[in-house]
């Protein structure tokens, strides 16, 4: 059977990470987290001091130590996909708010773009890929043979974002939240390089309007044409 390349791109919380592991997963493709990716280098620049919560970014040495910056994926003996900085599971640190607040800033950063684009590009040489993200329709996979844009409003984002965080034990604040989903989306959708925009040939999926089985349903019947069984 034909093995091609699903793009996945939408605003942050829009279900869309969950959505394209789950796709992979029934499909039999390797899925790749780009947010992940950005998400372990704002990591590393925290911890390092080029970043302080809420606060500057020293991007000159952040752009100096992207050589020392490995970002690679294991698997957990439950199949969970795990974000590896330098050798070492970060998945948890990944997930919490000192980074989110931090991360669109270090992902506006076109030299951290460029860095991130080019090792996701290494994971779509064989095809047989899901990735998900801001920009893999319309700069990592321009040529993906499935592109999907995934729409939710910020409301049922940040309810679903603060879900999330409970359920992991992580206490947080409804309107934080709110606020934090809001300013991601402004830095997002206006950097100067690869903002988040709908590539022109990208199917609009309403999250907010369907249930986990029917976009699963809707997704399956998209990949079923494109690889044209
Ligand atoms: O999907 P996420 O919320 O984990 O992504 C974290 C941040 O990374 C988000 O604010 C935007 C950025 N990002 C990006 O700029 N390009 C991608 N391909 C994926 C994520």
């Amino acid at each position: 059977m034909k093995r091609i390349i699903v793009a996945i791109d939408g605003y942050s919380s829009s279900g869309k990470s969950t959505m394209a592991r789950q796709l992979a997963a029934i499909i039999g493709y390797t899925y790749v987290d780009s947010g992940a990716m950005y998400r372990a280098v704002t990591l590393y620049a925290l911890r390092h001091g080029m970043a302080t919560p809420g606060g500057a970014l020293d991007t000159a040495r952040l752009v100096e130590s992207l050589p020392e910056i490995a970002v690679t994926f294991s698997r957990s003996a439950e199949g969970a996909q795990h974000t590896m900085l330098n050798g070492v599971d970060v998945e948890s640190e990944i997930r919490g708010m000192e980074v989110s607040e931090m991360v669109s800033p270090v992902a506006a950063v076109p030299e951290v773009r460029r860095h991130l684009v080019k090792l996701q590009q290494g994971y779509g040489v064989e095809k047989g890929i899901v990735m998900d993200g801001r920009d893999i329709g319309t700069t990592v996979f321009p040529e993906a043979e499935l592109k999907v844009f995934v729409e939710a409003s910020p409301e049922v984002r940040a309810r679903r974002r603060v879900d999330e965080l409970t359920a992991k034990g992580v206490k947080v604040d409804y309107d934080e939240v709110y606020a934090n989903v809001c300013e991601r989306d402004r830095i997002d959708t206006t950097r100067a390089e690869s903002p988040l925009r709908k590539a022109d040939d990208a199917l609009v999926l309403d999250n907010d309007r369907l249930t986990r089985e029917q976009q699963m349903e809707w997704l399956l019947e998209r990949f079923r044409e494109r690889v044209g069984e």
